[in-house]
């Protein structure tokens, strides 16, 4: 997957091995944050948040995933910045993308994200607009995935207002991943023909449907995953309340729909969810309309087949992965392990700094130098000095040469049994490439070198493997 430099505005810019390309990293990188295993290759890099609506997921989780990544964030509240007020978007844009290395915009229509984006020259995240939120659509399938272990095929009804940024987005997520959407809605509240049209051409591609019911009892039979979301969504007038109370009542998730879906259901929400009252707004609608839950009564949402803490929690490891893959270092996956030494254009696509000490596992992205082709510098991690210096001295040269011969993305890889194995794939997808010597000279490189990757291949059994070998 290389998406390096792209916007991430919504799911329907991805192809579906994208979406799945982030999900795969977000899995990853969630199992490292849980073994303590270090991630932060984005060292360096800074990133702007701007919050025009209120949030506690999303911000809390895109700080966090930021500075596990390495990252350092500035948090721009809805009243804080001059945006909209003394600066228009494109200046905005143009400022933020002198400073930082990526944007995070949460507001109104999806032509201001769509406009900031335009001026930027870094990537921008959509953080939720009135059309699209996209990242918590990661979340969503990270969390069906993990609890059903497969995306394909589920069956996903989502209750309520069907045609607002949740209904959208998820009918665009399961489109693109071969999952049945289903709107359980009245008709007035169903996505808009054009998008839903958009999505029947995904599906037909994925192997995935779209159904739109007014009918709740065949709408939620046999359903895998029942969503909703709240009535009324931020940024809409407290005067349709009334109406939404009145349209959406027959579409709450009660038990009585949970049972009609099955005892495989899982509910999950974005949240926040209006499920008690317990918040300021849940007392003023109790007082007004004299109703003590909205979207979800408190029985489903206590229930154990509600999932929404584990869906909220996974709002965070997507980030790590859209970012890994839109800002750069841990973009190139390295799927064969171990690798020792993997080199880039620049220090982020070398990856992370971490050498090994003798004795410890090998993660996947473990590199030992990076080299800048094009500028001919060559970064080393600060505890390349620890390494001997025979071994430092070839590395080096290694890193010299093939930078400078190949330049872009390669990894050098150790098979189990410490024999070198030079992967190009990054390369050869890398247009430039074709201009530097082809394929063919990465070949003659391999022959001439040998003895190069032969002393490397020592290196490696003696100090990973643990063997006794002699020079
Ligand atoms: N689900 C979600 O986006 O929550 P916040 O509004 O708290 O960010
Ligand atoms: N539809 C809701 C989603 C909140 C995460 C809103 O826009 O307020």
């Amino acid at each position: 997957m290389n998406v390096k430099g792209r916007n991430f505005l919504t799911l329907k810019d991805f192809t579906p091995e994208e979406i799945i390309g982030f999900l795969d990293l977000a899995a990853e990188l969630k199992e490292k944050k849980k073994r303590g295993v270090p991630v932060d290759t984005l060292r360096g890099k800074n990133i702007a948040l701007i919050f025009e609506k209120t949030s506690t997921r999303t911000r809390c989780s895109f700080e966090v995933a930021a500075h596990d990544l390495g990252m350092g964030t500035t948090y721009l509240d809805p009243a804080g910045s001059q945006i909209g007020k003394k600066e228009s978007i494109p200046d905005t844009a143009r400022v933020l993308g002198r400073m930082f290395d990526g944007i995070e915009y949460r507001g109104y229509g999806q032509e201001i994200v769509e406009e900031l984006a335009k001026y930027a020259g870094v990537p921008v995240w959509n953080g939720l607009t009135n059309e699209y939120h996209p990242t918590q659509i990661l979340a969503d399938m990270l969390t069906i995935r993990e609890h059903f272990g497969h995306l394909k095929d589920i069956r996903l009804v989502y209750m309520g207002d069907a045609r607002y940024n949740m209904g959208n987005s998820l009918m665009i997520g399961c489109a693109k991943l071969g999952m049945h959407f289903v709107a359980c809605a009245p008709e007035a509240y169903f996505p808009n023909q054009e998008l839903v049209a958009q999505c029947e051409s995904y599906a037909e591609e994925s192997g995935g449907t779209i159904t739109l019911t007014e009918n709740v009892v065949a709408g939620t039979r046999g359903a895998d995953v029942i969503y909703t979301d709240v009535w009324v969504s931020m940024g809409e007038p407290d005067q349709v309340w009334e109406q939404r109370i009145h349209d959406l009542s027959p579409y709450k998730v009660t038990a009585k729909v949970m049972e009609n879906a099955g005892p495989q259901a899982i509910f999950l929400h974005c949240l926040p969810a209006f499920h008690d009252l317990k918040t300021k707004i849940g007392k003023e609608i109790q007082e007004k309309y004299g109703i003590e839950d909205m979207e979800v009564t408190d029985e489903v949402f206590e229930s154990p087949q509600s999932k929404v803490f584990d869906e909220a929690e996974n709002r965070m490891h997507p980030f790590n992965g859209v970012w890994g893959a839109t800002v750069g270092a841990v973009c190139a996956r390295i799927d064969v392990n171990p690798t020792i030494l993997r080199a880039g254009r620049s220090k982020s696509e070398a990856g992370a700094f971490h050498v090994l000490q003798k004795g410890e596992p090998m993660e996947e992205n473990t590199v030992l130098c990076g080299a800048n082709a094009y500028e001919k510098k060559y970064y080393f991690n600060p505890d390349f000095g620890s390494l001997p210096q025979t071994i430092q001295d070839e590395l080096h040269i290694m890193c010299v040469l093939f930078t400078e011969e190949i330049g872009g993305i390669f990894t050098v890889e150790f098979t189990p049994e410490g024999d070198l194995e030079f992967r190009t794939e990054a390369l050869e997808a890398d247009a430039m490439y074709d201009d530097i010597g082809g394929p063919l000279r990465i070949k003659e490189l391999r022959r001439e070198k040998e003895e190069l990757f032969r002393s490397l291949e020592l290196f490696y059994k003696v100090f990973f493997l643990g063997e006794d070998v002699e020079a």
